[in-house]
C-alpha cells in the first residue's frame, strides 16, 4: 500500500491508495472545462486543447468526468479497453494524450444508471486507481450543468482551475455564467473564458457571426477573468470529433488549429493558480 505525502489525508479509496492530485506537492495542473450549458463544445475543446498542450511538449491526460454521457474516447479515437498493470489501470494514449473514461468500462449500448454516490466513487477511482504517471496537465471534461461532478472535483481536486466555455449569444452566456458562480461557491479558482463557435469563415475570408458576438468577452469581463480565445465554427472540427482524429491533429496549421494552440499557450502562460491573495505577495 502506498503512503500519502506529507500530512495529506488520503482522500479515499478503501484500499487507502492516495489521490496523487490532492497533494499540495502534485506537479500536475488540473483544468476543469465546464459550462452550465450542454452542447457548447466542452468535450471538443477539452480534446483539442489536450492535443495542443501535448504538441507543445507537455505531458497531458484527460479525465472524462461526463460519466453518463462520455464522448472523449470516440473523439480521440481511443477505443481499446485500458490495460491493467500491478493492479492499476493504465490509461490508453492517443495523439500523446492519456485518457480515462467510463466509456472504457461499459458497452456502447448500455446506459450508465447511477445515483450520485456511485458517480462520486467512480470519479475517485479515476484518480486513485489510474496510473497517470508524471503528467503536467490533467484536463477534466465536465458534464453540462452545475451538479455532482463539480462537487466531487472540489473535494478530490481542491487545486483544480476552472475554465468556462460559452458560445457568443447572450442566452448561452447567462447559463455558462452559472458554472462560474458554482466554481466560486466551491472555492475553485476560475481562470478564464473560452468562446466557441465564434464565427464561420467562408473560403474567401468572409466572417459570419452565426451565434451573435461579444458573449465571451462580456462574460469574461463580468467574471473578472481573461477571454483566452475564440474558436471558430468549422466543419472539420465536428468531423474530426466524429472520426476520432481531432482537427488539432489533422490540421494544426488551420485557423481553428492556431486558435487552440493560442488557448493552450495562454493557459500555460497563466501559470498555476495562486492561493495566496494579491496583498500577501512579497515584492
Ligand atoms: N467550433 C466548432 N465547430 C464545429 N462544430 C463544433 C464546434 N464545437 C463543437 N462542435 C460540435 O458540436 C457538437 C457538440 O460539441 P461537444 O460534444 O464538444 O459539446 P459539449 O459541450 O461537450 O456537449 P455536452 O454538454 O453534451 O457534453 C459536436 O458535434 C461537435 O463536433
Ligand atoms: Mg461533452
Amino acid at each position: 500500500m502506498a503512503s500519502t505525502e506529507g500530512a495529506q489525508r488520503p482522500l479515499g479509496h478503501e484500499e487507502g491508495r492516495p489521490n496523487p492530485f490532492s497533494s499540495g506537492s502534485s506537479k500536475a495542473r488540473v483544468l476543469g472545462i465546464s459550462s452550465g450549458k450542454g452542447g457548447v463544445g466542452k468535450s471538443s475543446i477539452t480534446v483539442n486543447l489536450a492535443v495542443a498542450l501535448a504538441a507543445a511538449g507537455h505531458s497531458v491526460g484527460i479525465l472524462d468526468a461526463d460519466v453518463y454521457g462520455f464522448s472523449v474516447p470516440a473523439m480521440l479515437g481511443a477505443q481499446d479497453a485500458p490495460e491493467m498493470s500491478e493492479g492499476r489501470v493504465v490509461p490508453p494514449e492517443a495523439y500523446g494524450v492519456r485518457v480515462i473514461s467510463m466509456g472504457f468500462f461499459v458497452p456502447d449500448d448500455q446506459p450508465v444508471i447511477w445515483r450520485g454516490p456511485m458517480l462520486h466513487k467512480a470519479l475517485e477511482q479515476f484518480l486513485t486507481d489510474v496510473d497517470w504517471g508524471d503528467i503536467g496537465f490533467l484536463l477534466i471534461d465536465m458534464p453540462p450543468g452545475t451538479g455532482d461532478v463539480a462537487l466531487s472535483m472540489s473535494q478530490y481536486l481542491p487545486a483544480s482551475e476552472m475554465y468556462v466555455v460559452t458560445t457568443p449569444q447572450p442566452a448561452a452566456r447567462r447559463v455558462a455564467q452559472r458554472s462560474a458562480y458554482m466554481a466560486r461557491k466551491l472555492n475553485l479558482p476560475l481562470r478564464g473564458v473560452i468562446e466557441n463557435m465564434s464565427w464561420y469563415s467562408t473560403p474567401d475570408g468572409q466572417r459570419y457571426e452565426i451565434f451573435g458576438s461579444g458573449g465571451g468577452l462580456q462574460l469574461a469581463e463580468e467574471l473578472g477573468v481573461p477571454l483566452l480565445g475564440q474558436i471558430p465554427l468549422v466543419p472539420a472540427l465536428r468531423e474530426g470529433g466524429d472520426q476520432g482524429r481531432p482537427v488539432m491533429v489533422s490540421d494544426p496549421g488551420s485557423e481553428v488549429g492556431k486558435a487552440f494552440a493560442a488557448v493552450a499557450e495562454a493557459i500555460v502562460g497563466l501559470g498555476r493558480s495562486r492561493v495566496m491573495r494579491e496583498e500577501l505577495k512579497i515584492r
